[in-house]
């Protein structure tokens, strides 16, 4: 039987004001936190530093907390965010010169380490060290913000790299992010994703628990 997609709901789409609250109603729900750090120069936007993810850490110790670095320089920020509590770095593979060397430093740090690539990046370039990754990001709106339409040509990049994963007996999660709805969610979890980010169609909604149900399709 195919196993559950999981649910990575993002802060980025949350009202701030009432940030503890709402990770209270969702923390036993989610399957993972997604946090957006973005610095203003990979993408035209800022977003969070490394003490909101030691505030997180420190009052939810069970939530998974995957940090998605839309920056540059990634692998300054790796060690930061990894000493301020984060379980799973997701760094971009357009900003990284040494994606492997980068990757194996976060493993080295008994961290998950994971690659996104933008939609219009053809995530075979990284064919060699997918080996080593714990996680591929594929990003179905351009990054930046939450609220975006979802790219529907995204879901063949999908199909092809569930492909390949299987075929190779590799076991990386696949990670979908942007514009994800109860609409698309059904293709993203045939095409062979197995997390599924949530940021508007989670956190706009009034009832944030129903809605991490309805993109597991439950
Ligand atoms: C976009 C971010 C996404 C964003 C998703 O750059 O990487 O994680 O928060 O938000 P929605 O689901 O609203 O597109
Ligand atoms: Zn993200």
């Amino acid at each position: 039987m195919e196993k559950r997609v999981k649910v990575a709901p993002s802060i980025l789409a949350a009202n701030l004001l009432n940030l503890g609250e709402t990770l209270s109603k969702i923390e036993k729900e989610a399957d993972l936190l997604h946090i957006d750090i973005m610095d203003g120069h990979f993408v035209p936007n800022l977003s969070f530093g490394p003490k909101l993810v030691s505030d997180i850490k420190r009052s939810f110790p069970e939530l998974l907390l995957e940090v998605h670095l839309m920056v540059e320089d990634p692998s300054f920020w790796v060690e930061r965010f990894i000493e301020h509590g984060a379980d799973i770095l997701i760094f971009h593979w357009e900003a990284e010169r040494h994606p492997l060397r980068l990757i194996r430093s976060i493993k080295e740090k008994s961290k998950k380490g994971g690659l996104a690539f933008n939609p219009a990046t053809m995530w075979e370039s990284a064919t060699l060290i997918l080996p080593e990754v714990d996680y591929v990001l594929m990003m179905s709106v351009d990054p930046g913000f939450s609220g975006q339409s979802f790219i529907p040509w995204v879901v063949s990049k999908v199909e092809s790299i569930r492909k390949f994963r299987d075929e190779r007996g590799l076991c990386f999660e696949i990670v979908v992010d942007g514009g994800i709805t109860p609409f698309n969610a059904p293709l993203l979890r045939e095409a062979g994703a197995t997390v599924l980010v949530g940021g508007a169609s989670v956190f706009y909604e009034s009832d944030p628990v129903l809605a991490i149900k309805a993109l597991r399709g439950e």
